[in-house]
């Protein structure tokens, strides 16, 4: 079904912006006769195949859509859509191609509306060095080691704290939204839920908002709301690197993320203000909805396929009795959790919470078959649909976490699998996602059973969520 002010939104979008790229492009390719665009269909003029595409991916099964194209035109398909004509990849080895030309060939290219929201300095639209400086840092923040050494510990503690606070009827999405904030503002600046970070929660919600909004943000009020909420939660934070800047010329310093922004010896420093709220804001973006979804997924998935449950829920019991009941998760225990790893990839495969990157030609570039994409245009590169293709997984469409065991989930080429992207963008939160999931799902296996309070169902548009935020009956063990 498809609201009217999504249609309008859409059609007018469609009218400003794509007119002009839409001849522009018409004329640059049949002036340029050499390169042989992949075969497709444009879909209508001005619109393209947009509302095919919206209207699949607002249903449970969004399959076709790419099915259908893959089955006609083959894994490299034109499209148009958004406003663009675009190269649509659904195969592993250009998806690879793409990834790991960042920079060279590609770059990433978001619409308007939400770099105004992430910050001009935000490292998801950073390019060349500065972003090569940035992207190592937030590495070097989020590597295994300073998991192990801490941020492990706070997971756990602020999975536990959220969880004590659970009775009957839970929305388990708005939970898992609330940890994962809690989590980031932690490790970003070092403070732990209180009312300042409630507070920031609520102004930040609103900017999470205004990303929804596209396509047709300037008539919108939840996009100019989103854009003052936007500004109040980099006034807080700026207020926070001031107070931090002072400590550290007095001294004092922190274990954490602002810490190694200031710090000349860490790979930071040299940084202004505005850059580094800029880079806090979009680690919160990266960070928050993506592993928040993953979590409620991978709850809604294990609560549909009861015999995976009770292995996880094993494997979790065995860990629990060695220790006291409080007692908090080591490194040790995470790393014997096989089966809950299992059942991690397992989600990520099927729910494809980024179900593609888009990039921008930065050149004429000839892809497989010598097909060639031209300088200028969009490139969408869909993880979905390697991860969704019966011929990489068998039975692809269904949950199944044992196939990752004895690693037989994968064939053979690491690029089948890569629900963190690739390359020099490749998502510098993985291993701090996949744990903050094993301790949520230890957590809750070993403190609750739970049923669904309600059946919901998994929407793609605008992003991947349920439809009701997973509403769920919870009841304390023991
Ligand atoms: C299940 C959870 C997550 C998934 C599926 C995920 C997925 C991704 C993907 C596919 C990309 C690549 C985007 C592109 O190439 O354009 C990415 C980038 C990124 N992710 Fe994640 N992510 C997750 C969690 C996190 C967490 C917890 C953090 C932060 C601590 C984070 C921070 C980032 C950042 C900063 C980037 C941009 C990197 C760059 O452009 O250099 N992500 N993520
Ligand atoms: C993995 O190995 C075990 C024991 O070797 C076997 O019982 C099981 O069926 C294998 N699982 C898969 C998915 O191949
Ligand atoms: C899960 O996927 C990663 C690749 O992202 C792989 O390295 C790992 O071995 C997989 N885990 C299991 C249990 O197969």
């Amino acid at each position: 079904m498809m609201d009217s002010s999504l249609l309008t939104s859409l059609f007018t979008l469609s009218l400003s912006l794509s007119f002009f790229l839409f001849l522009f492009n018409l004329i640059r390719s049949t002036a340029r006769s050499k390169g042989r665009l992949p075969p497709g269909n444009v879909g209508l003029p001005f619109l393209g195949e947009t509302l095919q595409l919206i209207s699949a991916y607002k249903t449970d099964n969004p399959e076709p859509f790419i099915d259908d194209r893959v089955s006609k035109y083959g894994t490299v398909f034109t499209t148009h859509v958004f406003g663009e004509p675009t190269v649509f990849s659904a195969d592993p080895d250009t998806n690879r191609f793409i990834l790991q030309n960042e920079g060279r060939l590609f770059e990433s290219s978001y619409p308007g509306s939400i770099s105004n929201l992430l910050g001009r300095h935000s490292l998801l639209l950073m390019r060349g060095s500065l972003h090569k400086r940035m992207h190592s840092l937030t590495m070097s923040f989020g590597n295994w080691a300073i998991i192990r050494d801490h941020l492990l510990e706070d997971i756990d503690r602020l999975v536990r704290l959220n969880m004590d606070a659970w009775t009957g009827r839970v929305l388990l999405m708005e939970e898992a939204k609330k940890i994962t904030f809690q989590l980031t503002v932690k490790q970003l600046m070092s403070f732990d839920p209180c009312e300042w970070t409630e507070n920031l929660m609520k102004e930040y919600m609103l900017v999470i908002e205004g990303f929804f909004t596209i396509p047709l943000p300037i008539f919108s009020t939840t996009y100019r709301r989103a854009i003052q909420a936007r500004q109040k939660v980099a006034e807080a934070l700026s207020l926070v690197v001031l107070e931090r800047r002072r400590d550290v010329e007095r001294g004092e310093r922190k274990n954490d993320m602002l810490a190694a922004l200031l710090d000349d010896e860490g790979g930071g420093g040299g940084f202004s203000d505005e850059e580094i709220v800029d880079f806090m804001l979009a680690l919160l973006v990266a960070g928050y909805e993506t592993t928040s979804t993953t979590m409620t997924l991978a709850v809604k998935f294990l609560t549909e396929t009861p015999r995976a449950l009770a292995q996880l829920k094993e494997e979790h019991d065995e860990i629990r009795a060695r220790k006291a009941e409080t007692e908090a998760l080591q490194w040790e225990d995470y790393k014997s959790m096989p089966f809950t790893q299992c059942v991690i990839n397992e989600t990520l495969r099927i729910a494809n919470i980024i179900g593609g990157v888009f990039r921008r030609a930065m050149t004429d570039v000839t892809i497989k078959d010598g097909y060639t994409i031209p300088k200028g245009w969009k490139v969408f590169a869909s993880l979905r649909a390697v991860h969704m293709n019966q011929d990489h997984f068998k039975e692809a469409r269904a949950f199944n976490p044992w196939r990752w065991q004895n690693n037989s989930g994968t064939s053979s080429t690491t690029n089948m699998f890569t629900p963190f992207g690739g390359g020099p963008r490749r998502c510098p939160g993985a291993e701090l996602a996949r744990v903050e999931l094993s301790v949520f799902l230890h957590r809750l296996v070993t403190q609750f059973s739970w049923e669904p309070a309600e059946s919901d169902k998994l929407v793609f548009f605008p992003t991947t969520r349920t439809q009701k935020r997973y509403p769920i009956l919870v009841q304390r063990l023991k």
